[in-house]
Order: structure tokens, then sequence, then C-alpha cells
């Protein structure tokens, strides 16, 4: 079937072609996980690497956190920019340390509610962090799924939003979920970019609309202004 050969090959990939060494992948919780994906939604692995070391050495748990003063959160943010985001962060924290024992809860609905954190990132807290099985959908493998699918995001984007969620719920594995998403995320990045993207690398390649119809602009396309 369609599904399992995608997700043999997908998986394939990984092993051969995905990260493995980035820092939030060592010693993997939720906390851990839900700092880098925070940090990752605006600024590149490459700068998120350092801030992201710093980071866990002054706070290397969510009560650390928690326990720290706004400013000094802030400092720690120093140059990664949107600052809204380490203010979520701290709030996040104390919320979780008052309400919920200093854990995340372990659904995706209850995790998608609090500050800062959208669906996406939730599955990516729960899967990659915690080992539950949660789909993930963001930016990149938005991309991914648009081109494999032949999806113009921007004509009915609703529409298309339901669609790559239920695309990427189709598609990812019950077993080695996490691995699945990290190599989503990692197709996105590296093979299939924005612009021409290199097909002869990519696990989709004979599954992918966008290859079959060399339509890279048209998938997901531009959004309108
Ligand atoms: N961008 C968002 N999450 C990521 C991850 N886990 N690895 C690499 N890039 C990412």
């Amino acid at each position: 079937q369609n599904t399992q050969a995608i997700q043999r090959a997908v998986l394939a990939w990984f092993d051969r072609a995905g990260r493995k060494h980035l820092p939030w992948q060592q010693h993997k919780t939720a906390y851990r996980v839900w700092i880098s994906e925070i940090m990752l939604q605006q600024t590149q692995v490459t700068t998120v690497i350092d801030y992201y070391q710093r980071f866990m050495q002054r706070f290397p748990t969510l009560d650390a956190l928690a326990e720290a003063p706004l400013d000094d959160v802030l400092a720690h943010w120093a140059g990664l920019g949107y600052y809204s985001r380490a203010r979520n962060l701290h709030a996040c924290a104390k919320l979780l340390q008052a309400e919920n024992g200093g854990e995340f809860p372990l659904s995706v609905e209850a995790i998608a509610e609090l500050p800062g954190i959208g669906r996406s990132t939730a599955g990516a807290i729960l899967s990659l962090g915690a080992g539950y099985w949660a789909p993930i959908l963001d930016g990149n493998v938005k991309r991914v799924l648009c081109r494999v699918a032949g999806i113009e995001l921007f004509k009915q984007p609703r529409e298309a939003e339901k669609r790559l969620w239920a695309l990427s719920e189709q598609l990812t594995p019950a077993k080695r979920h996490a691995d699945w998403n990290q190599a989503m995320m990692d197709i996105g990045a590296t093979v299939c970019r924005r612009g021409t993207p290199v097909c002869k690398q990519c696990p989709f390649s004979g599954h992918c609309v966008a290859e079959r119809t060399q339509a890279f602009e048209r998938y997901p396309g531009k959004k309108p202004k």
C-alpha cells in the first residue's frame, strides 16, 4: 500500500540522512523539546544551538524556569528576537508549576491551550519529547505535504489546512512517530526547500504531484498580499 511504502522510504531516509545530534535530541523530555521548538519557530537551527545550550545551563528544568525572574529569562533570550516568545515561556512554566505539578499535560488539546503553543508545537512536544503519538504540521512540513499531494495552500486556506492535518495524521506511523516527525522537518529544511527542491534525494520521489508535474511554484504557492 502507498502509505506503508512512503513510511518505509521516509524512515529509511531518516536513518541515512536525518538529523540526530542536535542538542535538543539528546536527553529528550517534553521540557527540552518545548524550549527548542519555541526557539526554532522564528530562528535558524545554527543560531539556536548556542542559545539553547546557554538557556538549558541556566534553566535546566521547568521548575528552574518558573522560579527565575522574568528579567533573567529575557536576558538569556537577548539576540533571538520576538521577545513575546520568552514571556510566554516564562508564563507557561509558572502556570504548569502552579497547576500541573510542573509537568506538561499529555494531550495535544491541553498543550495547545498553553500560552505561545499551537497545535503543531504541541504535537512535537508530545511526540519528540514524551513518546506519545502525535502528528505535526509546521511550515516546512506543510510545504512538503502540499507538494506531495498537490495542494495550493492559498486558494482555499481553511480547506487546505484541514486536508494537510488529515494527511499528516494518516501518514504518521504508529511506531517511530518521533523519527517520522523529525524526518519530515529535516526533509522540508534540506531537500524539499523553498524554491527548487532536490527531488532525486527525496523519499517521496515517485509519490509526489509537484515532482510529477514539475510545478514547484504552484504548491504550496504564494501567499496573496
Ligand atoms: N525546526 C523545528 N523543530 C525542529 C527540530 N526538531 N529539528 C530541526 N529543526 C526544527
